[in-house]
């Protein structure tokens, strides 16, 4: 399963870059609002970092302006893939995009049938909102199961991304159900790294390591202390 980052902050993709686990980046204007500056300017560093797909989000209500905002984003770099929302307008937009060679990720799906007519128009990411429907008691991960089965059992040439991923056992369930991609808040991530016994053991490995060379030091007169 591909691990894409869903934020807009700089900083926040060169560490996961750093730590070789970044295959992508989603935006949307919510995470745009919390760093502020030039979308345009955010995505075009977003994109010099990884060349992986890089989701950028169009707010227009219709299909001639979301095929303006779209267009203008997919010339700032051949891996900006536009973000448009499951809506009628969205749809015909999702086609259009397809027809100019413009890869497109539908966002804000709650079911299985939305990704299916967004798979069909042509979109090749299917972003389904797991958190927002676990928020309202329903079961966010049933979706995933049921697009993913979808997808695979028709052969359809588009990949579902588990978007509104709030812990990391959204990500292990996601993955066992074969979604092909995960886009993961930087807490999540960070909080995949770690477990309490990890930590506590690397700190007991560093803590005897210090007190065996001391009595090596102490032995031998040599002065190594580390
Ligand atoms: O990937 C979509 C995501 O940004 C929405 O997450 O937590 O606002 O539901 P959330």
């Amino acid at each position: 399963m591909k691990l894409f980052l869903d934020t807009a902050d700089i900083e926040e993709i060169r560490t996961v870059a750093r730590w070789g686990v970044l295959d992508g980046v989603t935006t949307n204007p919510t995470l745009y609002a919390k760093v502020g500056g030039s979308y345009e300017g955010i995505l075009q560093d977003i994109c010099r970092i990884t060349p992986g797909p890089v989701s950028a989000e169009v707010v227009a209500e219709h299909v001639d302006e979301m095929l303006v905002e779209g267009r203008s984003f997919a010339k700032l770099a051949p891996n900006i893939v536009v973000k448009v929302p499951m809506s009628e307008e969205g749809l015909e937009a999702i086609y259009r995009f397809a027809e100019e060679g413009i890869k497109t990720n539908c966002t804000l799906i709650f079911t299985a049938n939305q990704g299916l007519l967004a798979a069909k128009a042509g979109a090749s990411l299917l972003s389904p909102f797991i958190g927002r429907l676990d928020d309202i008691n329903q079961d966010g991960m049933e979706v995933i199961r049921e697009l993913v089965g979808i997808v695979e059992m028709h052969d359809l040439d588009t990949e579902v991304l588990t978007a509104s991923v709030r812990h990391p056992r959204h990500v292990t369930e996601a993955a066992l159900a074969g979604s092909h991609v995960a886009t993961l808040p930087f807490k999540v991530l960070q909080q995949m790294v770690h477990h309490p016994l990890t930590d506590k053991g690397i700190k007991t490995f560093r803590d005897d390591w210090d007190k065996a060379r001391q009595v090596v030091a102490q032995t031998t007169g040599s002065g190594v202390t580390n």
